[in-house]
């Protein structure tokens, strides 16, 4: 029999929170308004069925890597940790800089993490939280101490600017967290993970992999391109979103009523409406703002939980839960009871 801390999910040795949080958006601001000058939609449409009323949008010459590096500077700084001493970091995108090399071997080199190993995780949308559980797991072991788990995405590069239902849904950004050894009883307290293959041709970017290389023949434009069912989509994430916070939940002994906030994917404030029914929480216990920033994919429940922590509505000892969904068609949730900072 291995020691498990309290309240830590199965196998833990160790128990692992989060020591800080970082976020950074693209400057320029895409309105509703200006998407009605180039694709036939309107501010009403947009914000009746999604909730959204901006989205950043990245610098030509920026990518994924530029937007990582600045939310891991941040949550370096918040959390205390030089990047030196960072023992491994894990960035979660869908949109990597390039094939080859991986985002983390370019966010190590920027941020002059010298003994940090790197990987990139793909999952789509449910990436960071999908990352958060992998880089518990090295802390939970006792292999590593300080784990830069980022989210970041440009997923204004994978937008047909002239297929209405998806480019009014998504935006640019990035947030970040680094992970370490808390007290017992706080930090990661219950995982959930999830994929369902059959669903996965509901949310695609077909061309530039192994399957239609970007230079074979026959590859169409919109191949390069997100497509998604969206109302498929929407179904999926309804169902989905509650039942994953539910069973983190419940893999650290808890209910929905005891969650101080919930921090949801920001994909579509409908979406997020239905979570929060099903998980009997009041307004207040739900976490949004998508309304400014659209759908960041894996950029999103960082960003979300970086301003959460800026706005006060996190407290120590606090129960919060995040909940990723996307691409896949896959899900992830954290349950954690914030704080429990350690000196180690
Ligand atoms: C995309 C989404 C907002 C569309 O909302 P919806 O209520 O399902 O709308 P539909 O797709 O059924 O389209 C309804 C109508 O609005 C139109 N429409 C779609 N996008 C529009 C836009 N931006 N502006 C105006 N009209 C639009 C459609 O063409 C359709 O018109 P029709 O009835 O004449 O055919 C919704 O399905 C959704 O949020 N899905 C999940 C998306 C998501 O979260 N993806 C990311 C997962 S990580």
């Amino acid at each position: 029999m291995t020691s498990q801390a309290p309240n830590s999910p199965q196998g833990y040795k160790t128990p692992v929170g989060i020591l800080g949080v970082g976020h950074f958006v693209p400057e320029e601001v895409v309105t509703n308004q200006d998407l009605t000058k180039f694709v036939d939609t309107t501010d009403e449409w947009i914000v009746g069925r999604t909730g959204i009323r901006a989205r950043r949008r990245a610098r030509p010459d920026q990518a994924t890597s530029d937007l990582a590096v600045e939310a891991a500077r941040r949550a370096l700084q918040a959390s205390g940790t030089r990047a030196e001493d960072l023992d491994l970091i894990i960035v979660a995108t869908m949109t990597p800089d390039c094939p080859m090399p991986a985002t983390a071997s370019m966010v190590q080199h920027q941020l002059g993490a010298s003994k940090a190993g790197g990987f990139d995780l793909n999952i789509a949308c449910s990436g960071f939280v999908y990352a958060l559980v992998t880089g518990a797991q090295f802390v939970a072991s006792g292999t590593f101490q300080r784990v830069l788990v980022v989210g970041a995405d440009c997923m204004t590069r994978l937008m047909n600017w002239k297929d209405r239902s998806t480019c009014v849904l998504f935006g640019d950004g990035a947030g970040a967290v680094v992970l370490g050894p808390v007290e017992p009883g706080y930090g990661i307290i219950g995982v959930h993970t999830g994929v369902n293959g059959a669903g996965g041709p509901n949310l695609t970017v077909k061309a530039g992999g192994s399957r239609l290389p970007s230079w074979s023949e026959g590859v169409n434009p919109g191949d390069y391109y997100l497509q998604m069912e969206g109302p498929e989509v929407f179904r999926f994430a309804v169902s989905v979103m509650g039942e994953a916070a539910i069973k983190a939940l419940e893999n650290a002994g808890l209910t929905s009523e005891q969650v101080a906030l919930f921090i949801p994917h920001q994909a579509n404030a409908r979406i997020i409406e239905a979570s929060r029914k099903r998980l009997n929480l009041p307004l207040e216990r739900v976490f949004s703002n998508v309304e400014h920033y659209g759908n960041t994919s894996c950029g999103s429940v960082p960003i979300a939980l970086s301003e959460a922590l800026e706005q006060g509505r996190i407290q120590n000892g606090d129960l919060v839960v995040l909940v990723g969904f996307g691409g896949g068609l896959s899900w992830a949730s954290v349950a954690l009871r914030w704080g429990g900072l350690s000196n180690s």
